[in-house]
């Protein structure tokens, strides 16, 4: 267990602590030991009227319960002498909650200057003269935790709250600012978007709703932000009901409308606007650095570019202060990528499919009924920019390409490749890492089919030398790694359908047969594409400093991926959804390659190793794939007339293998009234609080925690992504019952087990 958070010798200061919110502050901050003072002006929720009784009822309950407390009456506008009291009571203030608040709504319109006004004095600037009557003394102290309070109102708006909105998101702005001035003496300050009952929230929320949000719920959130052990800083947070989630800025990569020399103009704004508003690669930056700096970068570039030509005007727009402003985001010229059966029978024997074993003659004759292209193929149609030089045209890199390493590589596949096709393929640098000893370069490809895109490419590719500038060291853009199970592998597959095998053959012959084998795979493997020298030319080899010719990585990952697909998915290629790998070594040809994996679920981690000598040579990979009785689900959509069937059925598959996990998270059953024309046609229930969980026809046995109404289409919608559950539920097209804010789980459920 770890050790409570303690607050003993600490002074905190809560304002409007004599109701709602603040009084859950105080009551939490005083039972763990900390001395309080508990502010209220005891007006009503407009502000009108003062009074005593409030602060001193909470004073009475923490005294009661053994804590320390003093009571303060003055307004927060009178910011100096509520800190006073802190001082004179108990020598010091160490934390500052505020919080007072009151409501003066009205549609915009409406607002007279006094309610403009009033809202300003409590909130903002009630905050702002609290906050620096602390201040002095938190930077002699070295410590200081402060808290602004705003709300989902100034996050979003909120109809006929335009002074509080105004008021409450200034409060962030603050925060920001203070964050920054605040850090080299230890003062952090963080922002909280509340939802709680009320008397300012009983109003507008039904009564039951009141009971499930609790301040409770809210004040463990202002107790970790204020303690002294926790370095967030400059934070905002939403919260509410027992959830808490963190906010931040996105932006997209925006576009360069304006050339050298030539003047800017409105149709330049409007011919790039799609650009400008397209958050595909979005940067999200975090301080005003990266923002200034990134215009400054796009002036410089457009100076000395003497105007910026359309493919490179988004990618200067993302400056980070990388250093590879115009490398990130950089676009490579579109390219397509033909092939026929014969590419894909190339590819399958490349990565050591054979005659011998049954089941491959799917991938290697192209009269099988179930003519199949092996899913890893999918690297071989986006490697173009890699293998033709692309990337020594990426603006601001220092590319020499034999110092290029394949580190990692990531593929998912929406749809089964095509048995022979043209794709087109974009590529982008994705993003660029410093790890000090070298570049990461992460270039994704996305290769589309008849303009569906079927498949994503992630490379992740080593500059060795190059790093070490004080760029960022981490992206969100990466796709990880994971490290296989601590256990023994559930099943290991050395490559032993070689053509060459006989089982007569002694040990060595078997050893030396494999080794002529795999040189003839890495033959084989490069007429896929990459031609290298390295991989079949000793002399090229030996001048790269190897031995001998090495095996492609992509070769390896390509032989562990049909590993992985033979034993666990029935050799079925429609069942893989995605591959992630990292190369760890160099294989040579004559050395033979094992396969250790690891069934967790519709996962199968793996490692490959060299039989010989144990070496890893590929690590922390799996490969994700598609529940075998989801594909007939897909297969035989006919049979059932509502598509959310469908959903339900998979939902409920998935959590026969995950359905303990999620319980624990989501603990609530829900209840669906799917619609048809606008009857009810089918009712369904998921329970992800019984159990292991489970779906179900039907009303919920027992009772729902939530119950929710919408069509059969709208459903799909939701499930897909394309319609947003909240704005449906706005719009009204989804109704919900019950506890509504579980649909903030129900989402993530949807989100990540419903993906067909
Ligand atoms: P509440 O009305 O129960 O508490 C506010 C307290 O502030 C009251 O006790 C009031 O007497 C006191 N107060 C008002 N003006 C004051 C002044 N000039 N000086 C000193 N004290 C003063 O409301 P609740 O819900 O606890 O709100 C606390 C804070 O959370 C407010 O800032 C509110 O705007 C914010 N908030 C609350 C939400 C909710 O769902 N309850 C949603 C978003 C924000």
């Amino acid at each position: 267990m770890a050790s409570p958070l303690r607050f003993d010798g600490r002074v905190v200061l809560v304002t409007g602590a004599g109701g709602g919110l603040g009084r859950a502050y105080a009551l939490a901050f005083a039972e763990r030991g900390a001395s309080v003072v508990v502010n209220d002006l005891g007006g009503d929720f407009r502000g009108v009227g003062k009074g005593s009784s409030a602060a001193d009822k909470v004073v009475e309950e923490i005294r009661s319960k053994g804590g320390k407390a003093v009571a303060n009456y003055d307004s927060v506008e009178a910011g100096e002498k509520v800190v006073k009291t802190a001082l004179d009571a108990f020598g010091r203030i160490d934390v500052v909650v505020n919080n007072a608040g009151i409501l003066r709504d009205g549609s915009f319109a409406r607002i007279s200057d006094e309610d403009w006004d009033i809202i300003h004095r409590v909130h903002l600037r009630g905050s702002f003269r609290v906050t620096r009557a602390a201040w002095d003394h938190m930077k002699k102290q070295k410590f200081g935790r402060i808290i602004m309070t705003s709300s989902a109102s100034g996050i979003y708006g909120n109809f006929g709250q335009a002074n509080y909105s105004a008021a409450k998101l200034g409060l962030l702005g603050l925060s920001n600012t203070i964050a920054l001035e605040g850090k080299k003496s230890n003062i952090h300050c963080n922002t909280i978007a509340p939802t709680a009952g009320s008397r300012m929230t009983q109003t507008v929320m039904p009564e039951d709703l009141l009971e499930t949000l609790k301040p409770d719920y809210v004040a463990p959130l202002v107790l970790w932000l204020c303690h002294e052990s926790c370095e967030e800083n400059g934070g905002l947070f939403e919260v509410g009901g027992g959830w808490i989630g963190k906010l931040r800025w996105e932006r997209s990569l925006g576009a360069i409308v304006r050339q050298k020399n030539q003047p800017m103009t409105p149709e330049g704004v409007k011919a790039n606007w799609k650009k400008i508003c397209d958050f595909e690669n979005a940067t999200k930056p975090q301080r005003i650095q990266e923002s200034v700096g990134s215009i400054i970068g796009v002036v410089s570039k457009i100076d000395s570019d003497g105007g910026v030509s359309t493919n490179h005007t988004s990618h200067a727009a993302s400056t980070a202060p990388s250093g590879f402003a115009g490398a990130i985001g950089y676009k490579f010229p579109p390219f397509s990528s033909a092939y026929t059966e014969l590419e894909t029978i190339m590819y399958a024997l490349g990565v050591g499919a054979s005659v011998k074993e049954p089941k491959d003659m799917k991938f290697i004759y192209e009269g099988s009924s179930d003519f199949s292209c092996l899913p890893t193929f999918g690297v071989i149609v986006a490697q173009k920019p890699l293998v033709d030089g692309g990337l020594g045209e990426v603006p601001e890199l220092p590319v020499s390409l034999e110092k290029v390493l394949h580190g990692e590589q990531y593929l998912e596949l929406y749809k089964p490749l095509p048995r022979s096709g043209n794709l087109k393929c974009e590529a982008v640098i994705a993003d660029v890492l410093d790890k000090g000893s070298g570049l990461v370069i992460l270039m994704d490809v996305y290769s589309y089919f008849e303009k569906e895109l079927i498949c994503y490419n992630q490379f992740s590719l080593f500059l060795v030398g190059s790093g070490g500038i004080g760029g960022k060291r981490t992206s969100d853009k990466v796709k990880e790694a994971v490290a296989v199970p601590n256990r023994p592998p559930d099943a290991v597959l050395t490559d032993v359908t070689s053509l060459n095998q006989e089982a007569m053959l002694s040990w060595k012959e078997y050893e030396n047969s494999q080794g002529a084998w795999m040189a003839q795979s890495a033959a084989l493997y490069r007429l896929s594409g990459d031609w290298n020298p390295l991989h079949i030319d000793p002399n090229f080899s030996s001048f790269a400093g190897f031995d001998k010719p090495i095996l492609h990585g992509l070769c390896t990952f390509g032989f562990s991926a049909r590993h992985v697909l033979q034993k666990f998915a029935d050799n079925d290629a429609s069942r893989f959804k995605a591959i992630k790998v990292r190369f760890s070594k160099p294989v040579y040809p004559g050395q033979t390659i094992k396969t250790e994996m690891w069934k967790e679920g519709n996962r199968i981690h793996f490692q490959t190793k060299i039989h010989e000598t144990g070496d890893i040579i590929i690590s922390n990979a799996y490969v994700d794939l598609v529940p075998a009785s989801g594909i007939s689900a897909k297969t035989s959509s006919a049979r059932e007339e509502l598509q959310s069937t469908l959903v339900f059925e998979e939902i409920g598959r998935r959590l026969r293998d995950i359905g303990h996990e999620v319980v624990k998270k989501v603990d609530a059953v829900f209840e669906w009234h799917i619609t048809k024309d606008g009857n009810t046609a089918a009712k369904w229930t998921i329970d992800l609080k019984n159990g292991s969980g489970k779906v179900y026809q039907g009303p919920a046995v027992g009772s729902a925690d939530t119950t929710f109404t919408l069509s059969d289409e709208d459903f799909m919608e939701v499930v897909l992504g394309k319609l947003d559950p909240q704005k449906a539920f706005f719009s009204g097209r989804l109704k919900a019952r019950g506890n509504i804010l579980l649909s903030q789980k129900l989402q993530m459920i949807l989100k990540d087990y419903a993906k067909l």
